[in-house]
């Protein structure tokens, strides 16, 4: 077979120039209190932790933990301001949020300095994606707030009450946005929880949320781990738990929940399919296979983590790839060239490495490219495991992280059984020219979203959720609404 780039040269030809991103224009404070009631209030058993930054190891701040004391002022402070909020016009409410999404874009460079610091992702990605798209929420349902009869046309739309929303680390601000943004759209008011790893972009939006004027109590944002986490999900006066994390956390607040008044939306893990049939555009989809699995380290929920390419264009699909990963830029996540940051934290590194071992002790063939990791800090090398088979744990369970598992198929049925053979049914996308094929699969494909010439394309209006094992509950567009309102 032909090389398609000579590796050696392009290594050669091209170098690229150090370009970090300047942390000049940013604040961040060495310790950081629970937004509760309209204040920055210090832990009841004064107790904090810190937040690193994964690139380095390096702490950025101390953050406190919210225990159930702490969790009780919450509840009661979101109680306390439905009165009051559930009562304002929707225009009012719009007002709010409206703001809301304004500071976030007058801050926008701030935030993403942030959010790459605390969580390793690269800049380009926090820059671009994350951060507009967190204001994009909040514009979003910021329109829906004078509209609701609008959106459920002859029924009267009530908010549920105080919503509990517990957030990952993956998508640190637009996960807060995701949850944050409908609920008070919709007239409910919020105690959020961001994860323990990245809670500083959400910590920073309770100052914008607080400049805005929104009145006290209507949104709290408490940090802590798990322990914090589960208080939220066993308050008795709470109406609704939104989540979105691991299946096993999610299972826990099923369990938690049932038998009790709370509603409950769930988004959990994935393990889509990335399906490249012969006729596709091969180039355009290797470049898709690379942002499937290798955008935020692969810390993605609806990462195109497993790879089906039908078999007579499998050589070139995947000799492009393994000449495309050389040309992968790891390191620095401020730099803005990187195009794979750091691991988020040193547990999920484990996590990721012992899939790794799993996979080659299983028979895998792995690949990697030649990258050296940085020193200090959590770093994995983008990984592929080629020679795999349905049965293998690498194929089944979700690794989030940068390592993608290649299969092949034949026809078209036998990538549809392969595909949907998995407990999840969160995400998939599907390569080819021809447009009968793209709505075939859609129709057959058990998975919430199904992108087509493309993955991981991401819009306030467009509805995400999955099925099966990757829970329930859409967030985002119309239907993002109907989780935080009940009918009369
Ligand atoms: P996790 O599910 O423990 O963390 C998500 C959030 O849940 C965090 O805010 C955490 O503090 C909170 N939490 C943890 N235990 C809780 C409990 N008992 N009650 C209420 N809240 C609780 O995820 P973790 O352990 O950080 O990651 C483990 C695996 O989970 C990853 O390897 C990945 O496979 C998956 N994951 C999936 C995500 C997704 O977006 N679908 C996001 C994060 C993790
Ligand atoms: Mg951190």
């Amino acid at each position: 077979m032909t090389k398609i780039i000579d590796k050696d040269s392009f290594k050669a030809t091209w170098n690229y120039e150090e370009a970090p991103e300047s942390t000049d224009h940013i604040h961040i404070k060495q310790q950081y209190e629970l937004y509760i009631d309209g204040q920055f209030t210090k832990p009841t058993k004064g107790k904090y932790f810190d937040t690193i930054n994964p690139a380095n190891n390096k702490k950025i701040a101390r953050v406190a933990e919210a225990t159930e004391d702490d969790i009780d002022k919450a509840v009661e402070a979101a109680r306390k301001a439905f009165n009051s909020w559930s009562k304002l016009s929707g225009k009012e409410r719009g007002k709010y949020i409206f703001r809301i999404a304004r500071l976030i874009q007058e801050r926008a460079r701030e935030f993403a300095v942030i959010e790459s610091l605390d969580g390793g992702k690269p800049i380009r990605e926090s820059r671009d994606i994350d951060i507009p798209l967190a204001a994009n929420h909040f514009f979003y349902y910021a329109g829906w707030a004078d509209k609701l009869e609008y959106a459920f046309p002859n029924r009267k739309a009530k908010p549920l009450g105080v919503a509990g929303q517990i957030i990952p680390w993956n998508f640190p601000l637009l996960m807060a946005a995701w949850k944050l943004a409908p609920a008070l759209a919709t007239g409910n008011t919020v105690v959020l929880k961001p994860a323990e790893t990245t809670p500083l972009t959400a910590l920073k939006l309770a100052e914008i949320i607080h400049e805005s004027g929104i009145p006290k109590g209507v949104v709290n944002i408490v940090t802590g781990a798990g322990e914090t986490g589960a208080a939220i999900v066993n308050h008795p006066d709470i109406d609704k738990i939104a989540f979105t994390g691991s299946t096993g956390v999610g299972k826990y607040i099923r369990k938690a929940t049932a038998g009790t008044k709370k509603k409950l939306t769930l988004e959990l893990g994935g393990k889509g399919a990335n399906i490249i049939f012969e006729d596709a555009a091969i180039d355009q989809a290797v470049e898709g296979i690379v942002n499937a699995i290798f955008f935020n380290q692969g810390h993605v929920c609806c990462a195109g983590s497993r790879l089906f390419v039908q078999e007579s264009v499998e050589k070139v699909v995947v000799q492009k790839l393994k000449d495309r990963m050389e040309s992968l830029i790891l390191g620095d996540p401020l730099d803005k060239n990187t195009d794979i940051g750091a691991i988020n934290s040193k547990k999920q590194l484990k996590t990721i490495e012992n899939y790794i071992k799993i996979g080659i002790n299983e028979g895998g063939e792995i690949y990697q490219p030649n990258c050296t990791l940085p020193k200090s800090g959590n770093w994995c090398a983008p990984t592929l495991f080629l020679n795999v088979s349905q049965s293998h744990r690498i194929v089944q369970e979700e690794i989030f992280g940068p390592v993608l598992a290649i299969q092949t198929f034949r026809t078209i049925d036998e990538v549809i059984e392969k595909a949907n053979n998995t407990p999840f049914g969160l995400s998939a996308g599907v390569w080819t020219d021809k447009g009968s094929k793209i709505f075939h699969l859609t129709q057959k494909l058990n998975a919430g979203v199904i992108w087509a010439n493309t993955f991981n394309k991401f819009d306030a209006t467009s509805p995400f959720g999955g099925y099966k094992e990757s829970g329930f509950g859409r967030e985002g567009g119309l239907h993002g609404l109907k989780p935080y309102v009940k009918f009369e």
